[in-house]
């Protein structure tokens, strides 16, 4: 039997699912946010990371692309970065008039260009400053603001439970913890026991556990080490977008239907890069689509060693052509 699990509630939202998708930048956007949402059972998705001057400054189509959502993209929390925090407050101001029922604070992003600096995980170094941070950022929106962390900036200095009552005091509305650290980046597997320490150190503030969650088995198992009140799948439903429907369907004590694997993945592909050309246009829905080829590619025919090729694919009819090659490929 899946454990069960009370509604994940954050800040006045009650989510459908306790089941989350990682903001993931470069893939969570809108087009495979709509077509994983299709599937139904998903808690809540994110925005791809928002850099704060270029929400507040910025111009141009990639911005406005980053930025895009729709009706049925809900709910949805708007993911900002950085290490200024007036700068934060100002883009939390911002987001918050145009509607955003939520945003996350990103202190767990591990790429030099942004922990160097002192944003993304950079804030773990200095615990107390970051949750000083979110308690202003708190302060400067009514929506719920919720952060999401790594458990340290190494392993010399785990620090994601010892912050977890500063940022329930400041009125953190949910912490997610990635169960590693900056310096791990995505090697080793995530320490649920760590996460088990922040689900401890919280007095009612829900904490979401992260990381290594690929099938129903895992999520099972993060939930029972960790007594986390929500999970959230990143990579897992990069390759397989059902994923969420699944764990939650598991939570809800439903059993497994007969399921034809190739066959929804052919039919995702299909609907996933109708969506990305539709919203990227021609060109740029072709050139973003290629980086989901690797995820196609390994799933439908893992053994194909021309994957270079499928790269220099420069327009739509061709990478239909090749996409149709793939998806009638036998899988060995
Ligand atoms: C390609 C990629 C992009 C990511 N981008 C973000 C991001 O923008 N914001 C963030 O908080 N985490 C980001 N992450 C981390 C994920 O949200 C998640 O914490 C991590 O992948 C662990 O979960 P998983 O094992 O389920 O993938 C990213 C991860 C990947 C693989």
């Amino acid at each position: 039997m899946a454990p069960q699990l009370p509604p994940l509630k954050i800040g006045p939202l009650t989510l459908a699912s306790p089941v989350l998708l990682a903001p993931m930048a470069g893939y969570t956007d809108l087009p495979f946010r709509l077509c994983l949402r299709a599937y139904g059972r998903l808690g809540m998705a994110y925005t791809e990371l928002i850099n704060p001057h270029s929400l507040l400054r910025g111009k141009g189509r990639r911005r406005a692309q980053v930025l895009a959502t729709a009706a049925e993209d809900a709910p949805l929390g708007w993911q900002i970065y950085g290490s200024d925090v007036a700068m934060l407050c100002e883009a939390a101001r911002a987001l918050e008039g145009q509607g955003a029922p939520l945003i996350d604070l990103n202190m767990g992003c591990p790429e030099r260009k942004i922990s160097g600096g002192g944003a993304g995980a950079g804030w773990l170094r200095t615990p107390a400053a970051a949750v000083s941070a979110a308690a202003r950022v708190r302060a400067a929106v009514k929506i719920p603001v919720t952060v999401k962390l790594r458990l340290g900036w190494d392993a010399t200095a785990l620090v994601a439970a010892g912050m977890v009552p500063g940022l329930e005091d400041a009125g953190v509305a949910a912490v997610t913890v990635h169960g590693r650290t900056r310096a791990q980046a995505y090697t080793g597997a995530a320490d649920l026991e760590a996460i088990r320490c922040c689900v401890a150190a919280a007095r009612g503030m829900p904490v979401i556990g992260n990381g290594d969650i690929v099938s129903v088995a895992s999520a099972r198992q993060m939930l029972a080490l960790t007594g986390c009140a929500g999970l959230m799948v990143g990579r897992g439903a990069l390759a397989r977008p059902w994923l969420i429907r699944e764990i939650a369907r598991d939570l809800a004590g439903e059993l497994a239907e007969p399921f034809d694997e190739r066959a929804e993945r052919i039919a995702f592909l299909w609907r996933h890069l109708d969506r990305m050309l539709a919203f990227y246009g021609s060109e740029g829905g072709v050139r973003l689509f290629r980086k989901w080829i690797p995820q196609y590619v390994r799933a439908l025919v893992p053994h194909r060693r021309d994957l270079p090729a499928l790269f220099q694919i420069e327009d739509e009819a061709a990478l239909r052509e090749a996409l149709a090659e793939l998806a009638g490929s036998r899988g060995n």
